[in-house]
């Protein structure tokens, strides 16, 4: 179920990197929770892989890669995270006394998106969990909340990561207090020290409010055979303000705020990562610097950098180019407005999906802005032809503000007349590239129209349907 690497390729594993490049070899980011809670040290690279022999004939073809390309992707994690040694040096001290048995303090770990703390988590675990004997009594469970609707799926996917056969699992249909008891008896089956890293949790938060956190934040009282630690991870700064007085302290044990990073900052990790991924002298004089100024004016995000040093390689290639260059970076940067977009869409947890799908309908048929009424009908019958219950109309509120912070939509109150009020939604992507794109998304595909003859996926991001607001 959902992680943060959930989707993504199960073997992302850089195979044909040479030993010669005087790097540390890579570590890879956890997979789902519901198989890597009890995930022992991950295997070496295994030879002879599918991806290996992909990757090979990729770089033998490649005039600008020398091996796999996921070195640039978000989801590889290098071993050496520059500008990251003190967050990483606190998070390990925090989490590695359960090496000794001893229960680690919660943890909120707190600062904008791309700065490192999924990363920094990732690393600190698999440090620990390479500690054979020492660490075997010890379960990191990886949720990323940010794809979690409610917090039922939440507690479920919990408990099921503890599941060791079928007949084990939660089910989905039952009163939330009997999901937290079972989850809490999985937990005790299977005993010893619990690290359940909540990455994403301020969406979370925001979508379902604080009483799961709650819940989980007790839950040392209620275990018998286990102990857990929370590490919330946070993408919000203001994310403790708006949480209960109880909450809040007990999540609050330990923090580590991870700042931006600098132009200069972001340049060293574009230099790692690029001497990875490409062969020498590729990359022309002030494409690294580049990447790194654009990606340092947007929060300092490094998510953002690696993005735009992998789409200028891409345009380079594009073009048949023996070299990337700094148009290729102004090219890739275009290109990257679209693909966050749609990537953002891809990532929607299930219900926030559905509802988005619900407003690009409307908004197709009508032209103009929709009422959250005919929005939720619309999702409500959507949801219920995916198998699944519509949510409340007052939780599917919270789903909107959602979508409006990630910049999909905006919501303004609009008056009825008669004291009644209603929240009239503006779309704020484009149209006809994000309709296709969410129609092709597997999970809605058992309810998307059929798709005409001849339709292809427009790219023209000035499509007139923007200028409707
Ligand atoms: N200090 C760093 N060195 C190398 N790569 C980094 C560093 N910080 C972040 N990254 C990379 O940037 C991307 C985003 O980092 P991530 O940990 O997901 O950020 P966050 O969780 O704060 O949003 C990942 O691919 C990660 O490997
Ligand atoms: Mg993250």
């Amino acid at each position: 179920m959902p992680d943060a690497s959930a989707g993504r390729p199960a073997d992302e594993r850089e195979t044909s990197r040479g030993a010669t490049d005087g790097l540390p070899p890579p570590v890879e980011r956890g997979g789902p929770p519901a198989s890597n809670a009890s995930a022992p040290t991950p295997p070496p690279p295994a030879s002879g892989t599918a991806t290996e022999f992909v990757d090979a004939y990729l770089a033998s073809k490649s005039e600008l890669f020398r091996g796999s390309r996921e070195v640039l992707r978000e989801s590889f994690v290098p071993a050496r995270l520059p500008h990251r040694e003190e967050q990483t040096r606190l998070v390990a001290e925090i989490l590695a006394p359960a090496l000794h048995g001893d229960l680690p303090s919660n943890l909120l770990i707190y600062g904008k998106i791309g700065t490192g703390k999924t990363a920094v988590v990732a690393q600190v675990r698999q440090e620990i969990q390479r500690r054979g004997e020492l660490a075997a009594q010890i379960t990191f469970v990886t949720v990323n909340c940010g794809t979690i609707d409610t917090p039922y799926s939440l507690l479920q996917t919990i408990g099921n990561s503890f599941a060791a056969a079928e007949a084990d699992r939660i089910p989905t249909g039952w009163a939330l207090d009997r999901v937290e008891l079972a989850m809490r008896r999985l937990m005790d089956v299977r005993g010893g020290t619990v690290v359940l890293v909540l990455d994403e949790v301020d969406r979370l938060v925001a979508r379902s409010g604080d009483g799961v956190l709650y819940s989980l934040s007790q839950l040392n009282t209620e275990l018998e055979r286990a102990r857990i630690a929370l590490v919330g991870i946070s993408n919000d700064l203001k994310f403790t303000n708006g949480l209960d007085a109880r909450v809040r302290s007990r999540l609050n044990e330990e923090k580590i705020l991870f700042p931006p990073y600098n132009a200069l900052q972001l340049q060293d990790i574009l230099r790692d990562r690029a001497q990875m991924a490409f062969r020498e002298n590729v990359l022309d004089a002030g494409v690294v610097e580049r990447c790194a100024a654009y990606a340092a004016l947007e929060n300092g995000d490094a998510r953002r950098a690696l993005a735009l040093l992998r789409l200028s390689a891409e345009m380079a290639e594009r073009d048949r180019a023996k070299r990337i260059t700094q148009d290729h970076v102004i090219k890739a940067k275009n290109r990257l407005e679209q693909d966050l977009i749609l990537e953002c869409c891809r990532t929607l947890p299930q219900h926030c999906k559905v509802l988005l799908y619900a407003i690009l309908l409307a908004y197709e048929k009508r032209r103009t802005s929709v009422l959250t009424g005919e929005v939720y009908e619309s999702y409500s019958k959507l949801i219920v032809r995916l198998g699944l219950q519509p949510l409340h109309a007052r939780s599917i509120s919270n789903h909107i503000s959602e979508l409006e912070s990630l910049g999909l939509v905006r919501a303004t109150i609009v008056s009825k007349g008669r004291g009644g009020r209603s929240r009239e939604i503006l779309l704020d992507v484009p149209l006809h590239e994000t309709l296709p794109a969410l129609e092709d998304d597997p999970f809605l595909r058992p309810i998307a129209r059929p798709r005409m003859r001849n339709q292809t996926l427009l790219t023209n991001f000035d499509n007139p349907a923007r200028s409707l607001q």
